[in-house]
Formats: C-alpha cells, structure tokens, sequence
C-alpha cells in the first residue's frame, strides 16, 4: 500500500454552495490509499444523510479525523491534530471531533479517556454507523462503535471523490487482510479479508469511465488474493480471481488504464503476469513489497516466502513483461536484525534494481506476533544508520531507473499542470514514473506520446512527439 502519512485534508470542496443550512462536516485524512478510499465512503454516507462534506476546518460543526496506526510516528502525528482540534472547540464549544479508522480500531474507548474533547470513535467497518453515532453525540452522547465484521466491503456505495483531478480514483476491491506479517497492525484494526463482489466493483469503474475517468487502482491489502464465490442455478459454483477481475476491469475500455496496488510476493502467481502482458491498459507496473532481503529475518516475519523465492518472483515479472517497473517496501532494524541480514537488503536491492521504494524504520506496534514475541532490540541509531544506508542506495537505484529511459518514449496520460509552471504538464509512463513536459494544445486526460530528454531526481522530463 503506497503511504502518504503527511496526506493531511488536500480535498476540494464538494459541498461548496452558499448559505448552506446542512451541518458541515470536515475530514481529514491520514495513512494509505485504503483510507483515503474510506474517507471518500464517509463523505458518501454522510452526504447521503444530509451533511455537506467541508474543506475549510474553521466552518467545521463536525471534524472527523481517519487515522492511521502502522507506525507510532502516524498515531504521533494524529495526537497533534488532536491538541489542535482541542483549541478549536474551545472557540467553538459545540463542534463534534470523530477519530475514525485505523487508530481508532486500535485505541478504541481509550481514545476517549486520554483526550476529554473526542465524542466519536468509529473503525473501519462500522461507518454506515456514522449518522446515527453524530445524532447521538450531538446529543451529548459520546458514540463508540469499533466492531469489526466479517462481510463489510461498503460495494453498494459510491465514494464521493474528494480529491478529484477527473483522471485517476481508487476503486477498492477488498478489505482487512489474513497474513499474520509479525511486525503489522493491519489485521487488528481492519479485521479479516473479505473481497468485493465484482458486479459491484464493475459498476462503480463504470460510473467513473462515463464520468471521464482515465486510471483507476484496485486497491487492497492484498490483491492476489481477491477471490469471490459465485452460486449459480443447480449448485453450480465458479469463482472470480483477482487475474479474472483484472481482465473484467481492463476489457470495460481500452482508454481505461488500469493499475493496482499491493501485491504480495507469496500469492503473485504467473496468471497475473500473463493477464497484464496480454492487455495493453494494464500498466506496467508491480508494487511487491520484500521488507527484507535476508530469509532468516522474512521467516521472523512470517512473511511465507524466503530470498529465493521473491528472486524466483522477479525473474518471472521481468522473463513475462519485460518492461514492467517493479517497487518495494522495506523495513529496517527489525527485531534480531544483523549486519548481516542488513547486507542481504542492500545486495537484493542492487539485484532486483528497484525502480523506487518506500523504507522504514521498524516501529514496534502493540499486540502484534513480534511484540508478543520478540524483543525490539536494534538500537535507534543503528536503526538509522540502516535506514540511510537503504535510502541512499535507492536514491542511486532510482536515478538509473530513470536515466534508462532517456532516449525512449512512452505513452503518457496527462494528469495536471506542473506545479512550477502552467506552461508545463505532468503526468505518468505506464510504468508508473512521473514526466514532465511542455504542454502543447493538450489537455488534461489526453493520452500522448513523450519523449524522455532529460531527469531531475525526482521526475522525467520530456516533450511530446508528433504522431
Ligand atoms: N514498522 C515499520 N514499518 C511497517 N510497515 C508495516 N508495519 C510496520 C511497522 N510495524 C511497512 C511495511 C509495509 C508498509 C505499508 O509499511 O513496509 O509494506
Ligand atoms: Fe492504511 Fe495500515 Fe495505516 Fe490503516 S494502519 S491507514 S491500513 S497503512
């Protein structure tokens, strides 16, 4: 899952119209793409219910806050918003303040004890609950619900898209998840994996397509793994994978483009790869996080496959689509973790030249096999120090990728404007890199074909070839 804890409320406002008598409800979002995607469904409920969705927080008569618990520096972050929700109540005494998601599954009533200005706490699977958990607390009712359920996918409702550019949304196609990774939180405060009937994901990638929609994500925590149950006539039973659902999703139309996000090394099987070398609208682009390059430290983590086997992955990616980007999440300074092991990282990393990456410190996190179990014993600094070193080599890993695009074109799907000049669009190859470009008479949504120049560390930079 692609993080963005720094996220903050970027959302427009999609109840925007003056003297507006509905209460007014702001949201702001913390965490991964999944959250993001959940707070588009809160936006939809409530607004179903006759709340005006807000993005000015001072206007807010209700601040809802979905938050994220994967690493302490996330919760962190959220108890400052939390300090400054207290000044606005104390200005304005009959705002509600609602934490929901993530951290509110984890915290649960604690939430409420530790800070006296909290009057909602919701989980991720209880937000169809939201209306009537506000009615109460309006009056004067703290309202809790953190059940988790075995069914909740939200497949009937159509997500408010908040942070809308009219090109690119998330479709989520899943919840919860069912690996037991030692060091993760995920399965204890989004439950267990359950998959989105299909009728229901086509739908809504429907409505996007005829709302001009060029990209969507599938998301979920593992897509691999997606799987529904189809009961026929006379017992007659056929199941949809996630390979299957790619193919459903891609052959709604060959503008669509389509990508998804994450992929887990033990479940990607040949079948995918195959499905996304045959349609030309599934980008070229694999998420599959290692977190580590050492096997001892991948069985510690109970992450089901070792360096090998991930090798064995990649050989495929690159043997069934050879222009397929391939990223990768890390964690440094796992428990036990050696120089050794740390070694292994760096020399997987060298091999499997990832195209970018996400690193983390590992954050030790209540309850989880590895707190249970294990000590948290690299020290700070060494931790850091690891930290760097995987940084820095990826930043170099990262510049190659992209220099190894110079002198090539890609087809582009333009996504805005640049942001230091109007004169210049930016958009993304298949392979999920980000060009810049001078704009031409293109507009937003137009696919072109750009020729990569030149690259800064962060971006492509290119110029649109005549066809
Ligand atoms: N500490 C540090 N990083 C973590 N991740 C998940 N749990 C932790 C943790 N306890 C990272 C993994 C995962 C990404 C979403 O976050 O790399 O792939
Ligand atoms: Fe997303 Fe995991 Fe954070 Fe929840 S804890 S918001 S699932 S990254």
């Amino acid at each position: 899952m692609e993080l963005n804890e720094d996220l903050g409320a970027l959302f427009e406002n999609v109840d925007n119209q003056p003297n507006d008598e509905r209460p007014k409800v702001f949201i702001e979002t913390y965490g991964c793409q999944m959250n993001v995607n959940d707070s588009e469904v809160i936006a939809s409920i409530l607004h179903a219910n006759g709340y005006a969705i807000i993005n000015k927080l001072d206007d807010a008569d209700v601040i809802l806050i979905n938050t994220c618990s994967i690493r302490e520096n996330a919760e962190t972050r959220v108890w400052g918003r939390l300090d400054v929700f207290k000044q606005i109540k104390k200005r304005k005494p009959s705002v509600l303040v609602g934490v929901v998601g993530c951290m509110a599954e984890r915290l649960k009533e604690n939430l409420i004890e530790e800070q006296k200005i909290v009057d909602l706490v919701v989980g991720p699977d209880a937000y169809r609950e939201l209306p009537v958990l506000i009615r109460a607390a309006e009056d004067g009712q703290k309202g809790i619900n953190v059940l988790l359920s075995r069914e909740e996918t939200y497949g009937d409702i159509s997500p408010v898209r908040l942070d809308k550019n009219g090109v690119s949304a998330f479709v989520s196609i899943m919840r919860g998840c069912n690996n037991m990774c030692a060091y993760c939180v995920v399965p204890y405060v989004r439950g267990g994996e359950r998959s989105r009937d299909p009728k229901t994901i086509l739908r809504e990638v429907q409505e996007l397509i005829d709302a001009g929609y060029r990209e969507v994500t599938l998301l979920g925590q593992n897509v691999d793994s997606y799987h529904w149950k189809h009961e026929g006539l006379l017992h007659h039973v056929h199941y949809t994978n996630f390979s299957d659902l790619l193919e459903m999703v891609a052959t709604l139309s060959p503008n669509l483009r389509v990508r998804f996000s994450t992929s887990h090394p033990k479940d990607l099987n040949d079948e995918v790869l195959y499905t996304m070398a045959m349609y030309e609208n599934i980008c070229n682009h694999i998420h599959l996080p290692v977190q580590s390059g050492s096997t001892r430290i991948l069985e510690l983590m109970n992450r089901g496959y070792d360096r090998d086997y991930y090798m064995k992955r990649i050989n495929a990616i690159r043997n069934i689509i050879p222009d397929c980007a391939i990223s990768s999440d890390f964690i440094t300074g796992f428990c036990t973790e050696t120089e050794e092991d740390h070694t292994q990282t760096l020399t997987l990393m060298e091999w499997a030249k990832f195209d970018f990456a996400y690193m983390f410190k590992y954050s030790e996190r209540p309850n989880t096999k590895a707190a249970r179990s294990y000590t948290d014993d690299v020290a700070e600094e060494v931790k850091s120090r690891r930290l760097t070193e995987i940084i820095e080599l990826q930043g170099k890993l990262s510049e190659e990728s992209k220099k190894r695009d110079i002198g090539k074109s890609f087809e582009v799907l333009i996504e805005g404007e640049s942001k230091k000049s109007k004169e210049e669009f930016f958009g993304r190859t298949s392979q999920n890199k980000v060009v810049v470009f001078p704009r031409k008479n293109h507009k937003i949504g137009d696919y072109v074909l750009v020729e990569i120049t030149d690259c800064t560390p962060a971006t492509l930079l290119g110029k649109i070839v005549e066809e």
